[in-house]
């Protein structure tokens, strides 16, 4: 794997227990870039209150224009996640219901939590490189991803997740390749190969037929562009034999994850963070084990088909 982006740095003290009271005065909306192409801080918001319509248009324009925007410092009910979630669009319901938080279909559980000797959550989501269920035909606009606990070591968060900007890789193109990109059709497909032997969500994408999509994606408000392949999950370019269509995709996905387009983000208790599936791949960094746990709450929102 190539070399990773730094750190940023975490501003104030991190709560220590999800139980941990926080105060928060309501500020001015403040907007903080995390990385010269990726992501945004959004500071003077609480998230758990009904924002007023003036504010949520702020954020919107925001996650449109920024692709990744974390608040921090949060404390959400799952109640209050869902209701945030829902102002961006439909919420999708995930197939994997052996990981939904009871009672609530809309979240996700992320954790490697055993409880009664069960898993309470997926572990192992967002191991590679990636940008959210690709294979299907309406891949999902974005996802609210709420950390409620962090491992920490000798008092460092791990668990990080990296965001790559898909577009500004598009923009670092020279025109005329730009240009020969424009137009062409890649096949993405599910693959089971990438989940244990046996799990459920290997079982449900090795039946969902390959999709087509474009190679470069238009985001749907802005007009921006974006590379949208994936080695692994795009396995194939329309009308383009594969000794040439795979060697470009690889090129295009390397291309995506080169450290100068990436924000590293070191998650916090409580922060809220949302990402953009049309204009940035992830990774979630898998260094902590139990008894350091991880507890996230994922809600993912639903989207149109690419263009
Ligand atoms: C994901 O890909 O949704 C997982 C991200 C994370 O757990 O950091």
């Amino acid at each position: 794997m190539a070399a990773l982006p730094p750190i940023a740095e975490v501003s104030g003290r991190p709560r220590r227990s999800y139980d941990e009271p926080i105060t928060k005065k309501e500020e001015k909306l403040r907007i903080k870039n995390l990385s010269e192409h990726v992501g945004a801080e959004i500071s003077g918001v609480n998230l758990a209150a009904d924002l007023s319509a003036d504010i949520f248009q702020k954020i919107d324009d925001a996650y449109n224009r920024y692709s990744v925007l974390v608040f921090r410092d949060q404390k959400l009910t799952p109640e209050q996640q869902i209701a945030f979630a829902r102002r961006f669009g439909e919420l999708e319901i995930s197939p994997r219901t052996e990981f939904a938080l009871p009672k609530y279909p809309e979240i996700l559980v992320l954790s490697n939590i055993i409880e009664n000797g069960k898993p309470i959550g997926n572990a192992d989501a967002g191991r590679t490189w990636h940008t959210d269920m690709s294979y299907t035909k309406t891949p999902p606009r974005g996802s609210l991803l709420y950390a409620r606990e962090i491992p920490i070591e000798n008092g460092r968060a791990l668990g990080d997740t990296i965001f790559a900007s898909a577009a500004a890789a598009f923009e670092s193109l020279p025109t005329d390749k730009q240009g020969s990109l424009l137009g062409l059709r890649a096949i993405h497909r599910g693959s089971a190969k990438k989940y244990a032997p046996g799990s459920k969500l290997g079982d449900l994408v090795k039946d969902i037929p390959d999709v087509e999509h474009p190679v470069i994606r238009t985001h749907p408000v802005t007009g921006r562009k974006a590379i949208y392949v994936r080695e692994g999950e795009c396995v194939g370019i329309c009308s383009m034999p594969d000794e040439q269509s795979l060697p470009l995709i690889k090129e295009l996905a390397d291309m995506v994850t080169r450290p100068e387009f990436c924000y590293r983000h070191q998650w916090g208790l409580g922060d809220l963070l949302m990402w953009d599936n049309s204009m940035t791949q992830h990774l979630a960094i898998s260094d902590y084990q139990l008894p350091l746990r991880r507890l996230m709450h994922r809600v993912t929102v639903n989207g149109t088909v690419p263009i």
